[in-house]
């Protein structure tokens, strides 16, 4: 790789060629201000359009400024990124980004988390000494994502994200001009769209425009209401993830602090999503112990590949571009559902609760678990399985609210039967963990033996896909684990065209898997945050006693006394679903 030598600020830096300008200052220690830029190397994330010039500096030997982040850098270049006409240029870009972006910071959805304010507050802006005209549309809620277009800063960040890594291209520039902003086609509702809900593009907005729909205000209510008993899921990613909140560094498993805090908030119980990870990896390593059987016996219209469905917004991908596969999808419900259709079901009856007077609310790492607990497929008796769900970040500002300093509660423990978890459960809230869960438990009921070494090595990493074969009783399993939609994408195309052949396939539609969710707190396109929360719940699933679902007690229990058999009568009316075909609604 060739390099090039420049001079940054007077400082020798030596750099690959094809380096940007911004690129190459940040690697020798020197900060140039941007925004719209953003790049996250590791899942192939970049976004250099160049829209709002900030990053501007000077070169020696040319006339006018040039944006950092899509310049390369070139043998012998001089750069000044602080001079003072770069510093009064760089001024006035902001200002006239503030000049017609609303003043209503107080009430924004990204307060204290835009990139713009910060910005301006490390600028000192005062006052605004550009009146401009402002755009006004009104805000658009979908139940898992807001936009408020009027806080459209042109970045493109949701636009690059949504199509060239999601594969979806719902968000997009339309209009031009002074008018010009990113919009679904006719400005349709995102659930109207083939959005999917991810909320990739909330976590690389800067500013404003994108946010979760916040469903603390109900949640507040509730806990209020004298007559409702509510009660608390917790997803495997968030207690990784919900320390950088208050301070700590991501990865930090703060389980236990996190169940006193939700105790104190007023739960009636505090419980573990991981419990119904346990039963989903019970009722679809069945599944994909069946279908594969039954592959082997000959039997004709057996569907294989077996995707996992616990990431709902890859369930909603696959009903609206790929209907054809939808008989692949696992139809065990998602851990979430599962939580909610047993809380309903089998822990309101032993308490003598009405299902109808219970509340379940589940914290999570995902906005389009907001959307998953909404389908209709998981109402039962006019009662939804979860009532709704909350985001890592809405726990955070809601513990902030009450006042509850996370790292100053004393370790508590989750309530039984539905908080015992095996560490089977945790590594769900990475990418490949859910398929290294379930080859866990199948290898032992194929085998009728104990697996020596429960670490299935090739199924971890970042790799956009990774495959791997996994040899059980003369039996060979193809697997394969993909993160990212538009990565699923490719793959789906490769089957749909002969080329790809795999027993089971794991998809998460965001980076890294949950740990990288649309809800989770801000990582400002720093991926090593995402893979640290993920090491974090490897290190939670290391130190578990027992490391593999079916050896929970509770779930061995819960099988024996109440649901049966894996797959059978009960626990199939209970647990598992079914899919639409969106494409062409
Ligand atoms: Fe370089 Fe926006 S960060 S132009």
């Amino acid at each position: 790789m060739k390099m090039i030598r420049l001079k940054i600020d007077g400082k020798l830096v030596v750099a690959p060629e094809g380096t940007t300008i911004l690129n190459a200052a940040l690697k020798a220690g020197i900060y140039i201000p941007h925004l719209c830029y953003m790049e996250m190397k590791e899942v192939g994330y970049k976004n250099d359009c160049a829209s709002c010039r900030i990053c501007v500096v000077q070169i020696k030997g040319m006339n006018r400024l040039i944006p950092s982040c899509s310049t390369p850098i070139k043998e012998g270049m001089e750069v000044i990124t602080n001079s003072s006409e770069v510093m009064h240029k760089r001024r006035v870009v902001l200002e006239l980004m503030l000049s017609d972006h609303p003043k209503d910071c107080l009430i924004c959805g990204k307060n204290g988390n835009c990139e713009l304010q910060k910005l301006a507050i490390s600028f000192g802006i005062r006052e605004m000494r550009f009146a401009g005209k402002e755009g006004k549309h009104d805000k658009q809620h979908s139940i898992s994502i807001t936009r408020d277009i009027t806080k459209c800063i042109m970045c493109r960040r949701c636009e690059t994200m949504c199509g060239d890594i999601q594969g979806c291209g719902i968000l997009t520039g339309v209009d031009r001009g002074f008018n010009v902003i990113v919009n679904t086609a006719f400005n349709k509702n995102l659930l109207e769209t083939n959005c999917t809900m991810c909320g990739q593009c909330v976590a690389v907005c800067p500013v404003g425009a994108l946010y979760e729909t916040d469903n603390t205000f109900k949640l507040v209510e509730d806990l209020m209401n004298p007559k409702k008993k509510v009660i608390v899921q917790v997803a495997p990613a968030v207690r990784v993830a919900i320390g950088e909140l208050f301070g700590v560094a991501p990865g930090i498993d703060m389980t236990k602090k996190l169940t006193t805090a939700l105790k104190r908030l007023g739960f009636d119980g505090v419980f573990d999503t991981n419990f119904a990870a346990d039963v989903t990896i019970m009722e679809e390593a069945t599944e994909l112990k069946e279908r594969i059987l039954s592959s082997l016996k000959g039997e004709k219209d057996v569907k294989l590949p077996l995707f996992t469905s616990c990431c709902p917004a890859w369930v909603r991908f696959v009903e609206l571009n790929y209907p054809e596969f939808r008989d692949n999808l696992s139809t065990t419900k998602s851990p979430q559902q599962i939580f909610g259709a047993l809380a309903k079901e089998f822990w309101a009856k032993e308490k003598e609760i009405d299902k109808k007077d219970l509340v379940c609310v589940s914290i999570m790492p995902c906005t389009a678990k907001k959307y998953e607990a909404s389908r209709e497929e998981f109402v039962r008796d006019g009662v939804a399985d979860v009532d709704y769900s909350i985001t890592t970040r809405e726990l955070g500002r809601l513990l902030k609210q009450y006042n509850i300093n996370l790292l100053e509660m004393p370790e508590g423990e989750f309530d039984l039967p539905l908080g015992e978890s095996t560490g089977a459960a945790d590594i769900f809230g990475r990418t490949g963990g859910v398929l290294e869960a379930a080859a866990r438990t199948l290898y032992e009921w194929i085998s009728n033996g104990k697996l020596e070494n429960l670490d299935f090595v090739p199924l971890r990493g970042f790799e956009e896909v990774r495959t791997a074969e996994i040899e059980v009783e003369g039996i060979n399993l193809r697997v394969a684990v993909v993160h990212g939609l538009g990565a699923a994408r490719k793959l789906l195309e490769e089957i749909k065209n002969g080329r790809g052949h795999f027993d089971a396939i794991e998809v998460m539609a965001c980076k890294g898997g949950c740990v990288g969710g649309g809800g989770q707190p801000y990582h400002h396109g720093d991926f090593e945050i995402v893979k640290k929360r993920a090491e974090g719940l490897q290190v939670i699933d290391y130190h578990k006693e027992l490391r593999e679902s079916h050896e929970n007690p509770c779930v061995i229990d819960l099988y024996e006394t109440y649901l049966g058999e894996a797959n059978g009568e009960l626990a199939h009316k209970l647990l598992h679903t079914h899919y639409i075909d969106r494409k062409n609604k």
